[in-house]
Order: C-alpha cells, then sequence, then structure tokens
C-alpha cells in the first residue's frame, strides 16, 4: 500500500527517488520522506501530505546524494503526521529505514525495547522495526547481517528497506511479504514497490521472493535467502513503455484507463481465439483435468469480487458448472466446504492483495486446484497459483479500477469458453460467442462516444444524496460494480441491489432527490426491470436506464436514458455497460471537485489484511 523507492548511482539520487515516488502516486499515502546521505550523516525528511508538500520542503535549496531511499505512507500505526512519516531512524541514527506492511508484534517488541531506554519519536511499527535492525547492528555486523538476524524477530507481512551512513555505498532490503522489485542498470541500481517506478531507468527487473534479502551497490545486486545463502538473479525484461504508466494527455489516469478499454479487450483475446473461433488457453491445466472439476470457487475483493460475480453468472448460465464468489477476506473465517474435484480462482489485478493470497495459501494447503486471474506479472497470486491467466491490460494506475475490470470479466468469458469445448459442453456455441467476443473493442468504443451525453447528465444528477444502482441479471452485477466507482471516487452514497429487491426495503430510501440507474440491458427481463422503475418512479425518485440500441420504449419509461450497442449475448451487454457506469461516476466526481485517481481513505494495492 505504501510506496517505496530506492536509488544508488551517479545520478543526483534525491531527485530520482522523488520523480519514483511521484510514480507511485497512484497507489494512495498521506505522507511522504526521503533520506539520502550527506557526507557523514543521514539527512531525513518528511511531511504529512501529499508529495508537494514534501517537494516544497525538499528543493528549498538542491540537495545532491548519490544514496537514497524514499516512501509514500498510508497510515496504520499512528494518523498522518510529520512525525510517523517515513524513514525513521534506529537509536543512534546511524541507520534510515522505510517499511511496508505491518509489525504485529511491534507492542511487544516497543515494551521490551522501552525497558531497555529506547526512546521512540513516532507512534509507528515501522520505527520499532529500525530500533530492533539498530541493536542488531553492533560491533562491525554487515547492514544485511542485522538486517536478517532483526527479520527473524518481527512477525507480520512487511517489506524493508535500509541504508546506513557507516556503509555509505549500499541499500539493503528484506522483503518478507509486502512486494518489493530490484531494478537493474548500468554503474546505478534501485528498487521499488512497483515495476512503473522503474520503468523511467531501466527495463531489466527482479521481483524478490519471499523471505530474502537484497543487498545494492551501485555496480551490483545480491540477493540471498533467510539463512543468508545466495540466490542467483534472473532479471525480467518490461516490455511496458513508460508512456503506458504515464496520463497521455488525458486529465486523470481513470479516463485514460476507461479509454484504454478497447484495446484492452483486444489484447485479452489477442493469440487466444483462433480464426475458426477456437479457444486456445495455453498451459491452463491439461484438457483431462478440466472434466474432472465438479465446482468453481471464485475468490476475490472489490472490484476483482465483481468481475467474480460476473464468472459465477457466466459458468452457471452457459456452463451448468456450480460457482461461488466469496469475498477473499472472508473465505478463511468460514471454514469453507471445498471439494477435492473443484477448482479455486483467485482475481487480483495487484496480484498483491494480502486477503486474497492468504485465501490462497489456504487452498493450497488444502491441496485443491488454484488458477490466478491476474493483470501484474512476477506478482505474489500470479506465482503461487498453480496456474494462471494474464488480463494483460497494461498497468492501471488509477485507484479506480476499469480496465482491469473489463479485461477480467472478458478472461472469464474465454475460460468459461474454454471449458465448454473441452467438457464438449452441450447447447454452447462457441463459434458465435468467440465471433460477439471478437467485436467487443469496436463496441467498447461506440460506448466511449456516449461521453458527450453522460456529462450533460452528470451535471444534472451531481448532487444527488444518494444513488440507487440496480439491474437484474447480469446487470445486477454491474450495478454493484458502477456503485463501487461512484462511492469511491465520488464519494457519493451508493445502494446497490437486484431491482427485485428494492420493495422488501431499501425503496423506503427513495425521495424526489434519490437518483435509481438501472441496466436494462437484458431484453428478457426488461419489463420486470421497467415495473421497478415505476415503483420508484411512483415514490417521487428519478431513474436513468442504460439499456441497448434497439430499445425503443426506454425513453418514454425512463428520466434519463443511456443506448449501448447491443451483442446478442446478455452477459456482454452488461459488461459493455460498465464503460458509461465508469464515465458517469468519473464526470461527477470531477465537476464535485474530487481528488480522482488518490481518493480519500484508498490505496491501489492492498496489501494488509
Ligand atoms: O489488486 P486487486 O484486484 O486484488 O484489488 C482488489 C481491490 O482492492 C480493488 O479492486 C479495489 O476495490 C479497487 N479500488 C476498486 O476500484
Amino acid at each position: 500500500m505504501c510506496g517505496i523507492a530506492g536509488y544508488i548511482g551517479p545520478k543526483n539520487a534525491v531527485d530520482v527517488v522523488f520523480d519514483q515516488l511521484k510514480r507511485l502516486e497512484y497507489r494512495g499515502y498521506d505522507s511522504a520522506g526521503i533520506a539520502y546521505l550527506q557526507g557523514d550523516h543521514i539527512e531525513v525528511t518528511k511531511r504529512a501530505g501529499k508529495l508537494s508538500e514534501l517537494g516544497k520542503a525538499l528543493f528549498e535549496t538542491p540537495k545532491i546524494a548519490q544514496l537514497a531511499i524514499a516512501h509514500s505512507r498510508w497510515a496504520t500505526h499512528g494518523g498522518p503526521t510529520n512525525e510517523n512519516a517515513h524513514p525513521h531512524y534506529d537509536q543512534f541514527e546511524r541507520v534510515a529505514i522505510i517499511h511496508n506492511g505491518i509489525i504485529e508484534n511491534y507492542l511487544e517488541l516497543k515494551q521490551e525495547l522501552v525497558a531497555k531506554g529506547h526512546k521512540f519519536k513516532s507512534q509507528t511499527d515501522t520505527e520499532v522495526a529500525a530500533h530492533v535492525i539498530g541493536e542488531e547492528y553492533a560491533n562491525g555486523v554487515p547492514l544485511e547481517e542485522a538486517a536478517r538476524k532483526a527479520s527473524k524477530r518481527l512477525r507480520g507481512a512487511f517489506s524493508l528497506v535500509l541504508m546506513s551512513h557507516t556503509e555509505p555505498d549500499k541499500i539493503v532490503c528484506v522483503r518478507n511479504a509486502s512486494p518489493l522489485v530490484l531494478g537493474l542498470g548500468n554503474g546505478e541500481n534501485m528498487l521499488a514497490s512497483d515495476i512503473p517506478a522503474l520503468l523511467p531507468y531501466t527495463r531489466e527487473v527482479f521481483i524478490m521472493d519471499e523471505n530474502t534479502i537484497g543487498v545494492l551497490t551501485k555496480d551490483s545486486v545480491h540477493v540471498y535467502d533467510s539463512d543468508g545463502r545466495s540466490i542467483p538473479i534472473k532479471p525480467m525484461h518490461i516490455e511496458w513503455d513508460v508512456a503506458s504508466a504515464e496520463r497521455g494527455g488525458f486529465e486523470h489516469f481513470m479516463l485514460k484507463e476507461i479509454y484504454e478499454q478497447p484495446q484492452v479487450m483486444r489484447q485479452v483475446t489477442a493469440g487466444r481465439v483462433d480464426d475458426s473461433g477456437v479457444v486456445r488457453l495455453e498451459g491452463v491445466f491439461n484438457e483431462n483435468v478440466w472434466t474432472e472439476i465438479d465446482r468453481v470457487n471464485i475468490i476475490a475483493c472489490g472490484t476483482a469480487y465483481h468481475a467474480g460475480l460476473m464468472g459465477k453468472h457466466f459458468f452457471e448460465s452457459t456452463l451448468r458448472l456450480p460457482t461461488d464468489v466469496y469475498f477473499s477476506s472472508e473465505f478463511r473465517y468460514g471454514n469453507p466446504v471445498l471439494s477435492p474435484k473443484s477448482l479455486a480462482i483467485f482475481v487480483s489485478q495487484s496480484g498483491e492483495t494480502a486477503d486474497t493470497l492468504a485465501a490462497l495459501r489456504l487452498c493450497k494447503e488444502r491441496r485443491i486446484r488454484t488458477l490466478g486471474i491476474v493483470n501484474v506479472i512476477g506478482s505474489s497470486i500470479a506465482r503461487e497459483c498453480d496456474r494462471t491467466i494474464f488480463t494483460q491490460a497494461g498497468p492501471e494506475i488509477s485507484v479506480a479500477s476499469t480496465k482491469a475490470y473489463t479485461a477480467q470479466v472478458m478472461v472469464f468469458a474465454l475460460l468459461g469458453l474454454y471449458i465448454a469445448q473441452v467438457q464438449e459442453v452441450p447447447g454452447v456455441r462457441v463459434e458465435e460467442w468467440v465471433s460477439e467476443i471478437m467485436r467487443m473493442d469496436a463496441l467498447a468504443e461506440e460506448c466511449l462516444t456516449l461521453e458527450t451525453d453522460i456529462i450533460k447528465m452528470a451535471e444534472e444528477i451531481k448532487d444527488m444524496p444518494l444513488c440507487f444502482f440496480l439491474g437484474r441479471g447480469a446487470d445486477a452485477f454491474v450495478a454493484m460494480e458502477g456503485a463501487l466507482k461512484l462511492k469511491e471516487i465520488a464519494y457519493i452514497p451508493t445502494q446497490e441491489y437486484p431491482a427485485g429487491e428494492m420493495k422488501h426495503g431499501p425503496l423506503a430510501l427513495i425521495t424526489d432527490k434519490v437518483i435509481s440507474i438501472f441496466g436494462c440491458t437484458d431484453s428478457t427481463v426488461r419489463d420486470k426491470v421497467v415495473s421497478n422503475m415505476k415503483e420508484v418512479q411512483a415514490r417521487a425518485g428519478k431513474c436513468l436506464a442504460i439499456t441497448t440500441s434497439d430499445d425503443t420504449l426506454m425513453e418514454q419509461a425512463a428520466d434519463w436514458t443511456i443506448k449501448i450497442p447491443k451483442t446478442k449475448y446478455d452477459f456482454l451487454n452488461a459488461l459493455l455497460a460498465i464503460v458509461p457506469l465508469q464515465l458517469l461516476s468519473y464526470h461527477i466526481a470531477r465537476l464535485n471537485g474530487c481528488e480522482i485517481d488518490q481518493p480519500r481513505n484508498l490505496a491501489k494495492s492492498v496489501t494488509v489484511e
């Protein structure tokens, strides 16, 4: 959740790590800080608030250093203040550390240290870790050895990055659970919590494994296991160019990523569908495994969970394959009944979501087959699943997920069709599905042309106190994702339900100020949805309908109508409906002056449970 950056080499390290932090801004943060070497001591500058606050403090006078580490914090232990911001010193101010994750036993360690006379300046678990390292860093012990010993005393899921003024030629890092990526350069080396921060400097990266320690000098990178044994480094070449992680002329990453969806739809199918309409998912279990699977459990959080609901809809309605969807954060505590023939699917954009990772590990302990649907290559979930299908959506920077959702749902459709092929599911016309899927990019482009009309609607409804998102069938699942977008970026309270549930209670909330957005893309239940709309309007509520282009009656029924192109399948129509919903949330948030790419209280990659 926190952003981590580090650099050692001939460039000005202060500028480099500050730039890297800027590239990690999307992760969400509330304070930031930097430590850099100045002569025989470490200088630390840190500020609560936006990165610009740190920039103001840092660049009042030029700073030059060949080694620096930097951090943007998403508060866990202690509020977002200057004191709690990272880096933190050890008790002798010889070592400065930054940290991502949580040290679970920090209270007992702190008590021990206080009893020994240690004084703390912050409320953080990080400062406790710094002091533990300080205790181990004595009598000529190298920094990496101190870090290794200290890590054994720390419990939790964390990554640490350390520097010391007594060893001014190295950065040491520890990856326990939270991600750390090393960037390998020529006469310079660096690290970050996420690949986009490294891209302007190098495309050669090495993703550290859990429980390993890295030592970076300007000319070398070494990685060791927790017993100090050297581990060979096999760098990965990253193809994404810098532009794919930049705004490219759009006001916000979110808008850019909404607009990338047609391209993402092409990328998802690239190489997975051939001209004769056959789906090819290389490497995703042998064919005989698929015929054995008796049920699917989909496990994910947030938007990925909503994509999972769409997966369930496809698997059950098209394949008749029993499927459940779980919130990752609840999965472990429900002591789930798992058939040995079942398949567990983990959906995650980042591949690092702590709850999803924990659920994956539980399934592995129980020897259940696991499959990841993941965007970030090399991420923990991608690496730990038995098999992974990559969503191929490119880097998603905005905290509010858009293109990752589209890609995840498309992958579910492709996977479902692949299973239909392998299991020879009667009645599923894979070729016809494939030909509709191959039109989705063009249809998503058409949805984007609705933006001007959507802006007008956003202007009319932007002050609503509450918004309902309603639908039936797949539209009900898309409604959940539409609602999440509005609440997370525009801070407007939402209620999301299958439309038929309204009369069982939620209707009591309808007033003349409340707007209800109905997904009406499924013609087989449209009449029933219109009846639900009438029930809302009869109580003075206003209704916006998203329907398909062939619908000639909706304008008479709804207060506002958005028409999207129609495909042969309700599932795909519902998926297209997410595009206007994303645009509507985006423009309401923009008109209301909200911070779109970094919504309050939220972070992009949720690496704490
Ligand atoms: O990286 P993941 O897909 O595992 O993340 C899951 C959720 O944290 C994420 O989808 C979150 O709900 C987004 N902010 C939604 O826009």
